[in-house]
């Protein structure tokens, strides 16, 4: 019951390994990057309580020592004061450049410590133990790393890519359910992405699998994880095809803002309206029939997660508020927003040519729904 995805990147390949019991494989796992069997492991508290025993366990069964450090949970610790203090306390470590930083945690952990490996003598090798559903299908593959700083999200930081990505599918049986639903709308954005069959696969299966069904868990994130290592290959660093992956995200950033950041939106959450959104717009364009986004709500609405505007508690800005959030973006090039817009699901292309006359009618329609 595990599988392996391989992401092609020439010296900088690596492999994700998919399935439950992952964390009591890591140590044999693990071994074969080291050149001594001592690891610098940082996660969160949350985490941390659940998990890093576990690893410590893994790791021993393989007689790899691991060193350890426990951040403060939430996004807040993606931030230049715990990079430093992360980056010192590694060094204190006496990491060397031949070393493995391992980072056991969701989003925040992982884009933190692959920044801090990134950066630590100019650059040391990690390996990410995503344990989130969102980190297991986004995060965690790809290489982009960082903080956020005062100016938004994910403004600073670098392409790293890990050595190693052991995505344990057993860990997500600790999720609160609204968590591995926010994530959920990751996996989803795949399918609407780039494969319609996976898309159908999930009308039909995904709910087994968020109901704990491992092999429907396992498949859900393979799969994912499959497409966004073939992207990934495609374009490292995001000049053309891996904007892609951004389906949902420009409408999602806005709302990110519009709420605070705060527990009022998750990411995933925003994504998944974003996605609704992107569909809803494609569809007034004439580019996708008028059934998908009637579909695609359909299909959200099952899970059980939020799909429309009206599903944010809280007041939200006008339409004019939110495109004004939008144009902060930093999908923004030349003035002009980048969109990911689809000619069905599937079927998704990147987009400069909007007219914003339409996003706004869009937007005022969906709050009016509210
Ligand atoms: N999360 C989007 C990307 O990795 O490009």
């Amino acid at each position: 019951m595990q599988d392996t995805v391989h992401v092609g990147l020439g010296e900088r390949a690596y492999d994700i390994h998919i399935g439950p019991g992952l964390l009591a494989r890591s140590g044999e796992l693990i071994a074969p990057l080291l050149r001594r069997k001592r690891v610098a492991v940082i996660s969160d508290e949350n985490v941390a309580a659940l998990h890093l025993e576990s690893l410590r366990e893994g790791l021993q069964a393989a007689g790899i020592d691991m060193v350890s450090k426990v951040l403060p949970a939430g996004e807040a610790t993606k931030s230049w004061p715990h990079l430093t203090d992360t980056v010192e306390w590694l060094l204190e470590q006496k990491v060397e450049r031949s070393d493995v930083v391992v980072a056991l945690g969701g989003g925040v952990i992982g884009d933190l410590v692959g920044f801090a490996a990134a950066v630590l003598r100019r650059g040391v090798r990690f390996v990410q133990i995503p344990t989130s559903l969102l980190a297991q299908v986004d995060s965690s593959v790809g290489g982009k790393t960082g903080i956020n700083s005062p100016h938004g999200k994910n403004l600073v930081g670098a392409f790293h890519q890990p050595s190693l990505v052991l995505a344990d599918t057993g860990v997500l049986g600790t999720l609160k359910s609204r968590d591995f639903l926010a994530g959920y709308g990751e996996v989803v954005k795949y399918g609407l992405l780039g494969d319609f069959e996976f898309f159908q696969w999930l009308e039909g299966n995904a709910s087994r699998a968020a109901a704990g069904d491992m092999d429907a868990r396992i498949y859900a994130v393979k799969r994912s994880v499959e497409m966004k290592a073939e992207i990934v290959e495609r374009d490292e660093t995001e000049q053309g095809d891996r904007a892609l992956l951004n389906l949902g995200h420009t409408f999602c950033h806005a709302l990110e803002a519009a709420t605070g950041y705060s527990d009022r939106l998750l990411h995933g959450e925003g994504v998944a309206i974003g996605c609704a959104l992107a569909f809803e717009l494609s569809a007034r364009m004439g580019l996708c029939s008028q059934e998908d986004p009637s579909r695609i709500r359909t299909h959200l609405r099952e899970m059980g997660t939020k799909v429309d505007l009206a599903d944010i508690p809280g007041d939200l800005p006008d339409a004019d508020g939110l495109l004004d959030l939008m144009s902060q973006d930093k999908k923004v090039v030349d003035g002009k927003l980048r969109f990911i817009l689809a000619r069905g699901i599937g079927q998704a292309f990147v987009t400069s040519d909007v007219d914003g006359e339409l996003v706004r009618k869009v937007l005022s329609e969906a709050l009016s729904a509210r």
